[in-house]
């Protein structure tokens, strides 16, 4: 493009240079250079200023060109012909550079979370995506027909099991407990702890909104041992959310009702945001219920072929985004697995 104005002309020339040399590309449009220009509009005599400012409007209008057409340049990737035989002699077909891709944040942020509870002393054991009924329900002291299941709504497939239950879309990663008792035993009999957490993805039968999905990841705990009381609980549980949050929390628990701790408890923290004065993140509470706990059920334990009368232990189940929700300020759920780019770059 050709500029009346010689001035205007020679920035032209000098951004299209560095245009071409820039990394950040996007770093054009706050070119110093282009500023001044606009900053010397009222300096000028009236009846050239109109003419002036029209040239540099279009010269910003060459720079955005310019950007535009670097960027279909860089994103647009060939249209794959899915009906094109195959050619066995085709090259292999590029993989996406690292650059484009990053770590999801769910992802980042239960790594910090693993290496937490790892310097605690807990291994982490992966759950599973598909299970059965007895480790969804009955290892769990559900009875068969308990009004409690309804609480655990999610998806089963219409193959069954040995027992002729269908096989379900776990709805908490509780259901890896028993297996992780039982992974156990040797290291009760030896004296040592069972200390284990289970980061797990797990689906419910949701009407979705700000606050929930049908998928979602928890983090489930368990810690067994001799002597092991509430006391142990709160206190683990708050060190790791300290730690998570980088500061002082103040924590409190409510009775609840889970059929597989006795006692149950709803476990809250100081609004991290406001620390307990009161905000919109925690509806003017001051308070934000994070997760639920309590000290293992006997016969959970007994399922697991753990003795309660000589071990106790505790347990708890968090959501992973909620966690992450309140350390970034972040008001919709839907968001994680929403594929957005724009909210995905600000984490990478
Ligand atoms: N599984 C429960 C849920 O998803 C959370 C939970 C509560 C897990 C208490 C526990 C526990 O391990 O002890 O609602």
């Amino acid at each position: 493009m050709n500029y009346e104005n010689a001035q205007i002309s020679e920035v032209a020339a000098q951004l299209r240079q560095r245009f071409a040399e820039l990394e950040n590309k996007q770093d054009i449009l706050r070119a110093v250079e282009l500023r001044a220009l606009y900053s010397q509009i009222p300096t000028l005599p009236g009846d050239q200023r109109a003419s002036f400012g029209q040239e540099i409007n279009q010269l910003k209008q060459e720079l955005e060109q310019l950007l535009a057409a670097h960027k279909d340049q860089t994103e647009a990737l060939p249209v794959i012909d899915v009906t094109a035989p195959k050619d066995v002699n085709a090259a292999f077909p590029q993989l996406l550079p690292s650059k484009q891709g990053s770590k999801h944040p769910l992802m980042q942020e239960l790594e910090m979370v693993l290496d937490i509870f790892y310097r605690m002393g807990f291994t982490a054991v992966e759950s599973r995506e598909i299970d059965d009924d007895y480790h969804m329900f009955g290892s769990l002291n559900f009875p068969e027909d308990h009004p409690a299941r309804d609480d655990y709504d999610t998806f089963m497939t219409e193959q069954t099991d040995a027992n002729g239950k269908r096989f379900i879309a776990p709805a908490h990663t509780s259901t890896m407990q028993n297996r992780v008792m039982r992974a156990g035993l040797d290291d009760l009999a030896a004296g040592r702890p069972i200390a284990a957490v289970i980061p797990g993805r797990v689906f419910r039968n949701e009407d979705l909104d700000a606050r929930h999905e049908h998928t979602f990841y928890q983090l489930e705990g368990v810690y067994i041992s001799k002597g092991v009381h509430a006391g142990n609980l709160i206190a683990t549980l708050k060190t790791f959310l300290q730690t998570y949050y980088g500061k002082e929390l103040q924590v409190k628990t409510q009775p609840f009702y889970f059929p597989f701790t006795e006692p149950s408890f709803e476990f809250a923290i100081s609004c991290p945001f406001c620390d307990g004065k009161g905000c919109n993140i925690c509806s003017q509470s001051g308070w934000i219920e994070l997760l639920g706990c309590g000290m293992v059920h006997p016969n959970v334990l007994s399922e697991a072929g753990i003795d309660p009368n000589i071990y106790t232990g505790f347990a708890w189940g968090m959501g992973i985004e909620r966690l992450v929700m309140m350390k970034y300020g972040i008001e919709d759920v839907r968001y994680f697995e929403s594929g957005k780019l724009e909210f995905l770059r600000q984490f990478s």
